[in-house]
């Protein structure tokens, strides 16, 4: 059985992954409003990944005989300034995520739960790779002051990007 905290912590962070998920599926409707479907591709499979984020912490806390409390999810930006600064967000976001995943960790920590300090072990791994692809592409896009030739380049390569349910794999 959870203990309260944590089961706490956890709804928050299901609500945390489904505010990031759609986050990204505004961030694939304004690429795509601009023409770069290859953008728009590539922030579709990030919200479709977050969505199985989300599941993966709906089921351990059902999983460990917790209640899920679904919450309402607060209203995402739907514009930005350009491709980098889309990016630039993206990176805060993903920051900002980690940091709760290290707060989880430390609770797990502080409660003696060692069960929930083995599930998000993923998380801290996934967060990781999360902020080096992010990077990654930022670095790229600031290469090429996110414009010109190198954009459809670019939008080409983001194109090839496909979903693929990481969360499933053995743990
Ligand atoms: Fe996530
Ligand atoms: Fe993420």
């Amino acid at each position: 059985m959870l203990k309260e905290k944590m089961l706490k912590a956890l709804n928050e962070q299901i609500n945390a992954e489904q505010y990031s998920a759609l986050l990204y599926l505004s961030m694939s409707a304004y690429f795509n409003d601009m023409g770069l479907p290859g953008f728009g591709n590539w922030m579709y499979v990030q919200y479709q990944e977050e969505l199985t984020h989300a599941n993966k912490f709906f089921n351990y806390v059902i999983e460990r005989g917790g209640k899920v409390e679904v919450k309402a999810i607060k209203q995402m930006p739907t514009s930005w300034e350009g491709v980098i600064e889309v990016f630039e967000k993206t990176l805060e976001h993903e920051q900002l995520v980690t940091s709760l995943i290290n707060e989880l960790v430390d609770i797990a920590i502080a409660e003696k739960d060692h069960a929930s300090q083995s599930f998000l072990r993923w998380f801290v791994d996934e967060q990781v790779e999360e902020e080096a692809n992010v990077t990654e592409i930022l670095d790229t896009l600031k290469l090429i002051n996110g414009q010109g030739n190198g954009i459809f380049m670019l939008d080409r390569e983001m194109r090839t990007r496909v979903f693929v349910d990481t969360t499933t794999a053995a743990e």
